[in-house]
Protein backbone atom coordinates (compact mmCIF):
# COMPACT_ATOMS: atom_id res chain seq x y z
CA UNK A 1 0.00 0.00 0.00
CA UNK A 2 2.21 3.55 -0.99
CA UNK A 3 -1.04 4.98 1.33
CA UNK A 4 -1.10 8.69 -0.60
CA UNK A 5 -4.55 9.82 -0.84
CA UNK A 6 -6.39 8.93 -4.33
CA UNK A 7 -9.84 10.05 -3.90
CA UNK A 8 -11.64 12.06 -1.30
CA UNK A 9 -15.57 12.76 -1.50
CA UNK A 10 -16.93 16.21 -0.21
CA UNK A 11 -20.60 17.29 0.86
CA UNK A 12 -21.93 14.64 -1.74
CA UNK A 13 -25.69 14.93 -2.10
CA UNK A 14 -27.78 13.28 -4.85
CA UNK A 15 -31.40 13.50 -5.44
CA UNK A 16 -33.86 11.40 -6.90
CA UNK A 17 -37.35 13.12 -7.23
CA UNK A 18 -38.11 13.60 -3.29
CA UNK A 19 -35.43 10.50 -2.23
CA UNK A 20 -32.30 11.94 -0.68
CA UNK A 21 -29.81 9.04 -1.99
CA UNK A 22 -27.13 10.81 -0.45
CA UNK A 23 -26.57 13.36 2.25
CA UNK A 24 -23.67 15.08 2.67
CA UNK A 25 -21.48 12.15 1.59
CA UNK A 26 -17.69 11.84 2.68
CA UNK A 27 -15.35 9.15 1.97
CA UNK A 28 -11.60 8.77 0.93
CA UNK A 29 -9.39 6.41 -0.76
CA UNK A 30 -6.11 5.36 -0.07
CA UNK A 31 -3.67 3.76 -2.94
CA UNK A 32 -3.37 0.15 -2.78
CA UNK A 33 -6.34 -0.06 0.16
CA UNK A 34 -9.24 -2.39 0.21
CA UNK A 35 -12.03 0.35 1.62
CA UNK A 36 -15.36 -1.54 2.26
CA UNK A 37 -18.38 0.33 2.22
CA UNK A 38 -21.36 -0.92 4.23
CA UNK A 39 -24.76 -0.06 4.95
CA UNK A 40 -28.80 -0.82 5.28
CA UNK A 41 -30.08 -1.44 1.85
CA UNK A 42 -30.63 1.94 0.23
CA UNK A 43 -28.03 3.59 2.36
CA UNK A 44 -26.83 4.76 -1.14
CA UNK A 45 -23.83 2.48 -1.54
CA UNK A 46 -24.87 1.66 -5.75
CA UNK A 47 -25.49 5.86 -5.87
CA UNK A 48 -22.26 6.93 -4.78
CA UNK A 49 -20.18 4.09 -7.09
CA UNK A 50 -21.94 5.19 -9.65
CA UNK A 51 -21.46 8.89 -9.51
CA UNK A 52 -17.97 8.01 -9.30
CA UNK A 53 -18.05 5.81 -12.45
CA UNK A 54 -20.26 8.67 -14.07
CA UNK A 55 -23.85 6.52 -14.31
CA UNK A 56 -25.19 9.46 -12.19
CA UNK A 57 -24.18 12.88 -11.83
CA UNK A 58 -23.88 14.37 -8.55
CA UNK A 59 -26.17 17.31 -7.35
CA UNK A 60 -23.42 18.95 -5.67
CA UNK A 61 -19.91 18.23 -3.37
CA UNK A 62 -16.94 17.32 -4.71
CA UNK A 63 -14.85 14.37 -5.69
CA UNK A 64 -11.11 14.89 -5.74
CA UNK A 65 -9.20 12.13 -7.89
CA UNK A 66 -5.45 12.50 -7.36
CA UNK A 67 -5.89 16.11 -7.29
CA UNK A 68 -8.21 16.82 -9.90
CA UNK A 69 -12.10 17.24 -9.64
CA UNK A 70 -13.95 14.92 -11.75
CA UNK A 71 -17.68 14.79 -12.13
CA UNK A 72 -17.90 11.87 -15.52
CA UNK A 73 -20.79 12.05 -17.97
CA UNK A 74 -20.99 8.47 -18.50
CA UNK A 75 -19.21 5.68 -17.98
CA UNK A 76 -16.92 5.10 -20.33
CA UNK A 77 -15.88 8.54 -19.67
CA UNK A 78 -14.38 7.10 -16.29
CA UNK A 79 -13.06 3.98 -17.47
CA UNK A 80 -10.63 5.72 -20.18
CA UNK A 81 -9.74 7.94 -16.77
CA UNK A 82 -9.29 5.15 -14.64
CA UNK A 83 -12.08 4.21 -12.47
CA UNK A 84 -13.58 0.89 -12.77
CA UNK A 85 -16.72 -0.85 -11.40
CA UNK A 86 -18.12 -4.07 -11.34
CA UNK A 87 -22.19 -3.21 -11.00
CA UNK A 88 -24.49 -4.87 -8.22
CA UNK A 89 -27.01 -6.03 -10.75
CA UNK A 90 -25.19 -7.33 -14.02
CA UNK A 91 -25.48 -5.38 -16.94
CA UNK A 92 -24.09 -7.40 -19.83
CA UNK A 93 -25.55 -8.12 -23.52
CA UNK A 94 -26.64 -11.87 -23.24
CA UNK A 95 -26.66 -12.43 -27.09
CA UNK A 96 -23.30 -11.33 -27.92
CA UNK A 97 -20.26 -13.56 -26.92
CA UNK A 98 -17.56 -13.08 -23.68
CA UNK A 99 -15.07 -11.11 -25.87
CA UNK A 100 -17.60 -8.87 -27.42
CA UNK A 101 -18.97 -8.29 -24.38
CA UNK A 102 -15.49 -7.65 -21.82
CA UNK A 103 -14.63 -4.92 -24.83
CA UNK A 104 -18.01 -2.88 -25.31
CA UNK A 105 -17.38 0.07 -26.88
CA UNK A 106 -13.51 -0.42 -27.36
CA UNK A 107 -13.20 -3.36 -29.83
CA UNK A 108 -9.49 -2.99 -31.89
CA UNK A 109 -10.16 -1.20 -35.21
CA UNK A 110 -8.73 -0.94 -38.17
CA UNK A 111 -7.96 2.06 -40.15
CA UNK A 112 -11.25 2.24 -42.11
CA UNK A 113 -12.58 1.84 -38.43
CA UNK A 114 -14.27 -2.03 -38.82
CA UNK A 115 -13.63 -4.69 -36.62
CA UNK A 116 -10.50 -6.46 -35.86
CA UNK A 117 -12.37 -9.84 -35.14
CA UNK A 118 -8.94 -11.98 -34.64
CA UNK A 119 -7.23 -9.16 -32.33
CA UNK A 120 -10.90 -8.92 -30.11
CA UNK A 121 -10.48 -12.75 -29.42
CA UNK A 122 -6.93 -12.86 -28.93
CA UNK A 123 -6.99 -9.89 -26.46
CA UNK A 124 -9.97 -11.26 -24.74
CA UNK A 125 -8.61 -15.18 -24.61
CA UNK A 126 -5.29 -13.13 -23.09
CA UNK A 127 -7.64 -11.32 -20.28
CA UNK A 128 -9.94 -14.05 -19.60
CA UNK A 129 -6.93 -16.38 -17.92
CA UNK A 130 -7.14 -14.07 -15.17
CA UNK A 131 -10.19 -16.56 -14.32
CA UNK A 132 -9.52 -19.60 -16.57
CA UNK A 133 -12.30 -18.59 -18.82
CA UNK A 134 -10.18 -18.46 -22.38
CA UNK A 135 -12.39 -21.52 -22.99
CA UNK A 136 -15.46 -19.22 -23.21
CA UNK A 137 -14.59 -16.35 -25.14
CA UNK A 138 -16.78 -16.87 -28.10
CA UNK A 139 -19.63 -18.66 -26.06
CA UNK A 140 -22.88 -16.10 -25.76
CA UNK A 141 -23.42 -14.59 -21.98
CA UNK A 142 -26.62 -15.97 -22.43
CA UNK A 143 -25.32 -19.63 -22.07
CA UNK A 144 -23.11 -18.79 -18.38
CA UNK A 145 -24.07 -18.35 -15.22
CA UNK A 146 -24.42 -15.97 -12.90
CA UNK A 147 -21.15 -16.67 -10.92
CA UNK A 148 -18.83 -16.32 -14.58
CA UNK A 149 -21.02 -13.10 -15.48
CA UNK A 150 -20.24 -12.07 -12.91
CA UNK A 151 -16.71 -12.49 -13.72
CA UNK A 152 -16.75 -11.09 -16.97
CA UNK A 153 -18.07 -7.74 -15.37
CA UNK A 154 -14.47 -7.79 -13.62
CA UNK A 155 -12.59 -8.37 -16.64
CA UNK A 156 -14.37 -5.62 -18.21
CA UNK A 157 -12.65 -3.49 -15.71
CA UNK A 158 -8.87 -4.84 -15.94
CA UNK A 159 -8.41 -4.30 -19.80
CA UNK A 160 -8.20 -0.19 -19.33
CA UNK A 161 -4.96 1.32 -17.02
CA UNK A 162 -7.39 1.40 -14.23
CA UNK A 163 -6.37 3.19 -10.31
CA UNK A 164 -9.88 2.69 -8.70
CA UNK A 165 -11.98 -0.61 -9.33
CA UNK A 166 -15.49 -0.47 -7.20
CA UNK A 167 -17.00 -3.59 -6.49
CA UNK A 168 -21.01 -3.45 -5.89
CA UNK A 169 -21.61 -7.16 -3.91
CA UNK A 170 -19.25 -8.73 -6.03
CA UNK A 171 -20.17 -12.51 -3.93
CA UNK A 172 -23.71 -12.34 -3.99
CA UNK A 173 -23.77 -14.88 -6.96
CA UNK A 174 -20.15 -16.92 -6.84
CA UNK A 175 -19.23 -20.16 -4.93
CA UNK A 176 -16.83 -20.41 -2.13
CA UNK A 177 -14.39 -21.88 -4.94
CA UNK A 178 -15.28 -18.61 -6.92
CA UNK A 179 -15.00 -15.70 -4.38
CA UNK A 180 -11.74 -16.99 -3.46
CA UNK A 181 -10.16 -16.53 -6.83
CA UNK A 182 -12.09 -13.18 -6.29
CA UNK A 183 -10.26 -12.28 -3.34
CA UNK A 184 -6.80 -13.27 -4.54
CA UNK A 185 -7.39 -11.01 -7.64
CA UNK A 186 -8.28 -7.88 -5.47
CA UNK A 187 -5.00 -8.79 -3.56
CA UNK A 188 -3.27 -8.53 -6.05
CA UNK A 189 -4.51 -5.44 -7.31
CA UNK A 190 -3.69 -3.91 -4.39
CA UNK A 191 -0.20 -5.28 -4.83
CA UNK A 192 -0.06 -2.88 -8.22
CA UNK A 193 -1.33 0.09 -5.97
CA UNK A 194 -4.71 0.08 -7.25
CA UNK A 195 -7.49 0.58 -4.89
CA UNK A 196 -10.70 -0.79 -4.34
CA UNK A 197 -14.37 0.15 -3.31
CA UNK A 198 -15.62 -2.97 -2.01
CA UNK A 199 -19.61 -3.00 -0.94
CA UNK A 200 -20.54 -6.26 0.44
CA UNK A 201 -23.50 -7.51 3.05
CA UNK A 202 -21.23 -10.14 4.49
CA UNK A 203 -19.11 -8.55 6.80
CA UNK A 204 -17.06 -11.79 7.26
CA UNK A 205 -15.60 -10.96 3.85
CA UNK A 206 -14.65 -7.74 4.97
CA UNK A 207 -12.17 -8.77 7.77
CA UNK A 208 -10.56 -10.93 4.77
CA UNK A 209 -9.43 -8.51 2.78
CA UNK A 210 -10.57 -4.78 3.89
CA UNK A 211 -7.71 -2.21 5.26
CA UNK A 212 -11.14 0.26 6.08
CA UNK A 213 -14.76 0.12 6.53
CA UNK A 214 -16.83 3.51 5.93
CA UNK A 215 -20.19 3.27 7.27
CA UNK A 216 -23.50 4.73 5.27
CA UNK A 217 -26.64 5.10 6.61
CA UNK A 218 -29.46 7.16 5.15
CA UNK A 219 -27.10 8.73 2.69
CA UNK A 220 -25.08 10.48 5.18
CA UNK A 221 -21.82 9.06 6.76
CA UNK A 222 -21.69 7.63 10.21
CA UNK A 223 -17.59 6.85 10.21
CA UNK A 224 -14.73 5.20 9.04
CA UNK A 225 -12.60 2.37 11.18
CA UNK A 226 -9.25 0.79 10.23
CA UNK A 227 -10.61 -3.09 10.24
CA UNK A 228 -8.46 -4.77 12.59
CA UNK A 229 -9.92 -1.59 15.38
CA UNK A 230 -13.30 -2.92 14.49
CA UNK A 231 -15.90 -5.99 15.61
CA UNK A 232 -18.60 -6.79 13.40
CA UNK A 233 -21.09 -6.26 16.02
CA UNK A 234 -19.44 -2.86 16.35
CA UNK A 235 -19.84 -2.26 12.60
CA UNK A 236 -23.67 -3.53 12.81
CA UNK A 237 -24.67 -1.62 15.16
CA UNK A 238 -22.85 1.52 12.92
CA UNK A 239 -24.78 0.43 10.44
CA UNK A 240 -28.93 -0.18 12.15
CA UNK A 241 -27.87 2.20 14.87
CA UNK A 242 -28.49 -0.40 17.58
CA UNK A 243 -27.63 -3.46 18.15
CA UNK A 244 -29.02 -6.13 16.93
CA UNK A 245 -29.82 -10.16 17.85
CA UNK A 246 -29.70 -11.27 13.83
CA UNK A 247 -31.51 -14.47 14.66
CA UNK A 248 -34.11 -13.70 17.48
CA UNK A 249 -35.85 -15.85 19.57
CA UNK A 250 -37.64 -18.83 18.49
CA UNK A 251 -41.49 -18.82 20.11
CA UNK A 252 -43.08 -20.95 17.74
CA UNK A 253 -45.81 -23.29 18.75
CA UNK A 254 -46.61 -25.19 15.65
CA UNK A 255 -43.07 -26.59 14.96
CA UNK A 256 -43.79 -30.19 16.06
CA UNK A 257 -46.55 -30.84 14.04
CA UNK A 258 -46.70 -34.09 12.41
CA UNK A 259 -48.42 -33.93 9.89
CA UNK A 260 -47.31 -34.05 6.42
CA UNK A 261 -47.93 -30.67 4.30
CA UNK A 262 -45.83 -31.93 1.70
CA UNK A 263 -43.97 -34.93 0.19
CA UNK A 264 -42.13 -35.60 -2.82
CA UNK A 265 -40.70 -39.14 -3.86
CA UNK A 266 -37.74 -40.33 -5.86
CA UNK A 267 -37.93 -37.08 -7.78
CA UNK A 268 -35.93 -37.62 -10.68
CA UNK A 269 -34.53 -34.82 -13.99
CA UNK A 270 -32.22 -34.77 -16.70
CA UNK A 271 -31.18 -31.87 -14.59
CA UNK A 272 -29.24 -32.97 -11.67
CA UNK A 273 -31.88 -34.41 -9.26
CA UNK A 274 -31.24 -38.58 -8.89
CA UNK A 275 -34.02 -39.44 -6.42
CA UNK A 276 -34.87 -37.33 -4.15
CA UNK A 277 -37.10 -37.38 -1.20
CA UNK A 278 -38.34 -35.69 1.46
CA UNK A 279 -41.11 -34.44 3.00
CA UNK A 280 -42.23 -31.85 4.91
CA UNK A 281 -44.45 -30.76 8.27
CA UNK A 282 -46.88 -28.65 8.64
CA UNK A 283 -45.31 -25.26 10.33
CA UNK A 284 -41.90 -26.92 9.51
CA UNK A 285 -38.93 -25.25 8.30
CA UNK A 286 -36.47 -27.33 6.63
CA UNK A 287 -33.19 -26.63 5.73
CA UNK A 288 -31.51 -27.54 2.54
CA UNK A 289 -27.82 -26.87 2.06
CA UNK A 290 -25.23 -27.99 -0.30
CA UNK A 291 -22.38 -26.29 -2.50
CA UNK A 292 -23.03 -24.69 -6.07
CA UNK A 293 -23.87 -27.67 -7.62
CA UNK A 294 -25.43 -30.19 -5.65
CA UNK A 295 -28.69 -29.66 -7.12
CA UNK A 296 -30.65 -27.99 -4.55
CA UNK A 297 -32.03 -24.97 -6.89
CA UNK A 298 -32.57 -27.84 -9.85
CA UNK A 299 -34.90 -30.21 -7.27
CA UNK A 300 -36.73 -27.12 -6.01
CA UNK A 301 -37.20 -25.82 -10.18
CA UNK A 302 -38.32 -29.54 -10.72
CA UNK A 303 -41.19 -29.34 -7.58
CA UNK A 304 -42.21 -25.92 -9.11
CA UNK A 305 -42.87 -27.11 -12.96
CA UNK A 306 -40.16 -25.92 -14.23
CA UNK A 307 -36.80 -27.48 -15.94
CA UNK A 308 -38.66 -31.02 -16.98
CA UNK A 309 -39.37 -33.45 -14.08
CA UNK A 310 -38.68 -37.13 -15.63
CA UNK A 311 -39.96 -39.01 -12.91
CA UNK A 312 -41.28 -38.80 -9.40
CA UNK A 313 -44.44 -38.20 -7.10
CA UNK A 314 -45.13 -34.83 -5.60
CA UNK A 315 -48.10 -34.81 -2.88
CA UNK A 316 -49.84 -31.81 -1.34
CA UNK A 317 -51.45 -32.56 1.66
CA UNK A 318 -51.91 -36.18 1.22
CA UNK A 319 -53.33 -35.77 -2.43
CA UNK A 320 -50.69 -36.60 -5.53
CA UNK A 321 -50.25 -33.12 -7.26
CA UNK A 322 -49.09 -33.37 -11.41
CA UNK A 323 -47.43 -29.94 -11.67
CA UNK A 324 -47.49 -28.77 -15.36
CA UNK A 325 -46.24 -25.34 -14.46
CA UNK A 326 -44.71 -23.23 -12.64
CA UNK A 327 -48.19 -20.83 -12.36
CA UNK A 328 -49.93 -24.41 -12.21
CA UNK A 329 -47.97 -25.06 -8.86
CA UNK A 330 -48.63 -21.31 -7.17
CA UNK A 331 -52.67 -22.04 -8.27
CA UNK A 332 -52.45 -25.37 -6.20
CA UNK A 333 -50.86 -23.90 -3.78
CA UNK A 334 -46.82 -23.86 -3.66
CA UNK A 335 -44.61 -21.08 -4.02
CA UNK A 336 -41.19 -20.36 -4.74
CA UNK A 337 -39.08 -17.16 -4.47
CA UNK A 338 -36.49 -17.80 -6.69
CA UNK A 339 -32.71 -17.50 -5.77
CA UNK A 340 -31.85 -15.17 -9.35
CA UNK A 341 -34.79 -12.70 -7.88
CA UNK A 342 -33.87 -9.76 -10.21
CA UNK A 343 -34.08 -11.22 -13.51
CA UNK A 344 -37.00 -13.61 -12.70
CA UNK A 345 -38.75 -12.41 -9.13
CA UNK A 346 -39.62 -8.58 -10.45
CA UNK A 347 -41.03 -6.76 -12.92
CA UNK A 348 -38.66 -4.02 -12.90
CA UNK A 349 -41.27 -1.32 -15.22
CA UNK A 350 -44.50 -2.17 -12.82
CA UNK A 351 -44.92 -0.44 -9.78
CA UNK A 352 -44.34 -2.20 -5.95
CA UNK A 353 -48.02 -3.18 -5.53
CA UNK A 354 -48.26 -4.30 -8.58
CA UNK A 355 -45.34 -6.79 -8.39
CA UNK A 356 -46.77 -7.93 -5.24
CA UNK A 357 -49.93 -8.44 -5.83
CA UNK A 358 -49.53 -9.79 -9.50
CA UNK A 359 -49.29 -13.88 -8.62
CA UNK A 360 -53.01 -13.59 -6.98
CA UNK A 361 -54.99 -10.64 -8.81
CA UNK A 362 -56.67 -13.40 -9.91
CA UNK A 363 -57.99 -14.59 -6.50
CA UNK A 364 -58.54 -10.62 -5.72
CA UNK A 365 -60.50 -10.92 -9.30
CA UNK A 366 -62.76 -13.71 -8.43
CA UNK A 367 -64.00 -11.87 -5.07
CA UNK A 368 -65.21 -9.05 -7.15
CA UNK A 369 -66.96 -10.50 -10.19
CA UNK A 370 -64.51 -9.92 -12.14
CA UNK A 371 -63.28 -6.55 -11.16
CA UNK A 372 -59.70 -6.33 -9.42
CA UNK A 373 -60.08 -4.92 -5.98
CA UNK A 374 -57.78 -1.83 -5.62
CA UNK A 375 -58.27 -1.05 -2.13
CA UNK A 376 -57.53 -4.27 -1.07
CA UNK A 377 -54.30 -4.66 -3.26
CA UNK A 378 -53.09 -1.37 -1.77
CA UNK A 379 -53.50 -2.60 1.59
CA UNK A 380 -51.49 -5.90 1.44
CA UNK A 381 -48.94 -4.13 -0.53
CA UNK A 382 -48.49 -1.90 2.57
CA UNK A 383 -48.68 -4.52 4.76
CA UNK A 384 -45.58 -6.01 3.33
CA UNK A 385 -44.18 -2.71 2.54
CA UNK A 386 -43.97 -2.18 6.53
CA UNK A 387 -43.32 -5.74 7.29
CA UNK A 388 -40.22 -5.73 5.21
CA UNK A 389 -39.09 -2.25 5.89
CA UNK A 390 -38.90 -1.96 1.96
CA UNK A 391 -37.43 1.58 1.55
CA UNK A 392 -39.48 3.37 -0.90
CA UNK A 393 -42.11 6.39 -0.80
CA UNK A 394 -44.49 4.68 -1.84
CA UNK A 395 -46.27 1.20 -3.34
CA UNK A 396 -46.09 3.13 -6.71
CA UNK A 397 -42.88 3.64 -7.00
CA UNK A 398 -41.66 1.37 -9.89
CA UNK A 399 -39.54 -1.61 -9.11
CA UNK A 400 -36.99 -0.77 -10.91
CA UNK A 401 -36.07 2.15 -8.63
CA UNK A 402 -35.69 0.61 -5.82
CA UNK A 403 -32.16 0.05 -4.19
CA UNK A 404 -30.74 -3.66 -5.29
CA UNK A 405 -31.29 -5.47 -1.93
CA UNK A 406 -35.27 -3.17 -1.54
CA UNK A 407 -35.54 -5.09 -4.83
CA UNK A 408 -34.71 -8.27 -3.29
CA UNK A 409 -37.61 -7.76 -0.29
CA UNK A 410 -40.79 -6.73 -3.47
CA UNK A 411 -39.55 -9.64 -4.46
CA UNK A 412 -40.11 -12.08 -1.37
CA UNK A 413 -43.08 -9.94 -0.43
CA UNK A 414 -44.59 -11.03 -3.78
CA UNK A 415 -44.75 -14.72 -3.06
CA UNK A 416 -45.82 -14.16 1.18
CA UNK A 417 -48.34 -12.72 -0.26
CA UNK A 418 -49.68 -15.31 -1.99
CA UNK A 419 -50.31 -16.95 0.92
CA UNK A 420 -49.16 -20.48 -0.28
CA UNK A 421 -49.77 -23.80 2.07
CA UNK A 422 -45.81 -24.32 1.07
CA UNK A 423 -43.47 -21.60 0.29
CA UNK A 424 -39.96 -22.34 -0.98
CA UNK A 425 -37.08 -19.98 -0.50
CA UNK A 426 -33.60 -20.19 -2.72
CA UNK A 427 -31.17 -17.95 -0.64
CA UNK A 428 -34.30 -15.36 0.45
CA UNK A 429 -31.41 -13.42 2.37
CA UNK A 430 -29.02 -12.89 -0.56
CA UNK A 431 -27.83 -9.11 -1.08
CA UNK A 432 -30.09 -8.06 1.91
CA UNK A 433 -28.78 -6.13 5.18
CA UNK A 434 -28.70 -7.52 8.41
CA UNK A 435 -31.29 -5.57 9.77
CA UNK A 436 -33.49 -6.83 7.14
CA UNK A 437 -32.43 -10.21 7.60
CA UNK A 438 -33.70 -10.52 10.78
CA UNK A 439 -36.85 -9.37 9.96
CA UNK A 440 -37.06 -11.93 7.37
CA UNK A 441 -36.09 -15.04 9.83
CA UNK A 442 -39.24 -13.49 11.51
CA UNK A 443 -41.23 -13.73 9.18
CA UNK A 444 -40.41 -17.21 8.05
CA UNK A 445 -41.25 -18.23 11.60
CA UNK A 446 -44.30 -16.44 11.54
CA UNK A 447 -45.03 -18.25 8.29
CA UNK A 448 -44.43 -21.46 10.40
CA UNK A 449 -46.65 -20.36 13.49
CA UNK A 450 -49.24 -19.98 10.86
CA UNK A 451 -48.98 -24.11 9.65
CA UNK A 452 -47.11 -23.46 6.07
CA UNK A 453 -44.29 -25.56 5.02
CA UNK A 454 -41.34 -24.06 4.67
CA UNK A 455 -38.35 -24.79 2.76
CA UNK A 456 -35.22 -22.83 2.67
CA UNK A 457 -32.11 -23.41 0.14
CA UNK A 458 -29.61 -21.73 2.03
CA UNK A 459 -25.84 -21.37 1.42
CA UNK A 460 -25.47 -19.61 4.36
CA UNK A 461 -24.26 -22.43 7.31
CA UNK A 462 -25.45 -19.93 10.24
CA UNK A 463 -28.77 -19.04 9.10
CA UNK A 464 -29.27 -22.66 8.03
CA UNK A 465 -28.51 -23.86 11.88
CA UNK A 466 -30.03 -20.89 13.42
CA UNK A 467 -33.35 -21.12 11.23
CA UNK A 468 -33.99 -24.20 10.43
CA UNK A 469 -35.64 -27.31 11.89
CA UNK A 470 -34.75 -29.96 9.88
CA UNK A 471 -31.73 -30.32 7.35
CA UNK A 472 -31.11 -32.06 4.11
CA UNK A 473 -27.52 -32.11 3.06
CA UNK A 474 -27.70 -31.68 -1.02
CA UNK A 475 -24.89 -33.53 -3.20
CA UNK A 476 -24.18 -34.65 -6.86
CA UNK A 477 -28.57 -34.51 -7.10
CA UNK A 478 -28.90 -36.81 -3.88
CA UNK A 479 -29.82 -35.79 -0.01
CA UNK A 480 -26.66 -37.57 1.46
CA UNK A 481 -27.89 -36.78 4.99
CA UNK A 482 -30.39 -35.34 7.58
CA UNK A 483 -30.26 -33.90 10.02
CA UNK A 484 -33.43 -34.34 12.48
CA UNK A 485 -32.41 -31.84 14.98
CA UNK A 486 -30.07 -28.55 14.86
CA UNK A 487 -29.81 -28.18 18.62
CA UNK A 488 -25.55 -28.65 18.94
CA UNK A 489 -24.76 -28.82 15.62
CA UNK A 490 -21.33 -27.18 14.11
CA UNK A 491 -20.92 -25.65 10.47
CA UNK A 492 -17.65 -28.27 10.06
CA UNK A 493 -19.73 -31.28 10.32
CA UNK A 494 -22.75 -30.10 8.03
CA UNK A 495 -19.70 -29.29 5.25
CA UNK A 496 -18.75 -32.38 5.95
CA UNK A 497 -21.07 -34.32 4.56
CA UNK A 498 -21.75 -31.93 1.76
CA UNK A 499 -18.34 -32.24 0.53
CA UNK A 500 -18.50 -35.90 0.66
N1 LIG B 1 -32.64 5.52 -10.46
C1 LIG B 1 -33.26 5.79 -9.32
N2 LIG B 1 -34.46 6.43 -9.28
C2 LIG B 1 -35.07 6.72 -8.11
N3 LIG B 1 -34.59 6.39 -6.90
C3 LIG B 1 -33.41 5.74 -6.87
C4 LIG B 1 -32.70 5.40 -8.06
N4 LIG B 1 -31.55 4.75 -7.70
C5 LIG B 1 -31.57 4.69 -6.36
N5 LIG B 1 -32.67 5.28 -5.84
C6 LIG B 1 -33.02 5.42 -4.42
O1 LIG B 1 -31.89 5.93 -3.73
C7 LIG B 1 -31.72 5.30 -2.47
C8 LIG B 1 -30.32 4.68 -2.38
O2 LIG B 1 -30.25 3.57 -3.26
P1 LIG B 1 -28.93 2.73 -3.50
O3 LIG B 1 -29.21 1.83 -4.65
O4 LIG B 1 -27.76 3.63 -3.62
O5 LIG B 1 -28.83 1.89 -2.14
P2 LIG B 1 -27.78 0.76 -1.70
O6 LIG B 1 -27.08 1.26 -0.49
O7 LIG B 1 -26.93 0.38 -2.86
O8 LIG B 1 -28.73 -0.43 -1.25
P3 LIG B 1 -28.65 -2.05 -1.49
O9 LIG B 1 -27.86 -2.61 -0.37
O10 LIG B 1 -30.07 -2.48 -1.38
O11 LIG B 1 -28.07 -2.30 -2.83
C9 LIG B 1 -32.84 4.28 -2.35
O12 LIG B 1 -33.88 4.84 -1.58
C10 LIG B 1 -33.29 4.07 -3.79
O13 LIG B 1 -34.64 3.72 -3.86
MG1 LIG C 1 -26.79 -1.33 -3.98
Amino acid sequence: MNGDLVLKSEGIDKWFGGVHALADMQFELRGGEVHALVGENGAGKSTYIKILSGVYQKDSGTNVYHGREIDFRNNLEARKAGIGMVPQIIELAPQLTVAENIYMGVYPTGRGGNVKWKDLFEQAAETAKTFDMEGMIRMKVAELGTGHRQLIEVLKTLIYDTKIIAFDEPTASLSDEETKRLFDLIEKLKAKGISIIYVSHRLDELFRIADRVTVLKDGAFVGTREIRDVSKGEIVSMMVGRDLNLFGTDTRKEKKSKEIVFEVKNLRSRNNVNGIDFTVKKGEIVGCFGMVGSGRTETMMAVFGEGGLDEGEIFLKGNKVDIKSPLHAVTLGIGLVPENRISQGVILISSIKDNITLPFVNKLAKKRAGFIDMQAERKIAREYIAALKVKTPNEDTNVGSLSGGNQQKVSIAKWLATRSEVIIFDEPTHGIDVGAKADIYQLLRELSDEGKGIIMVSSELPEVLNVCDRILVFRDGKIVHEYRDTEGLTEEEVVKYALG
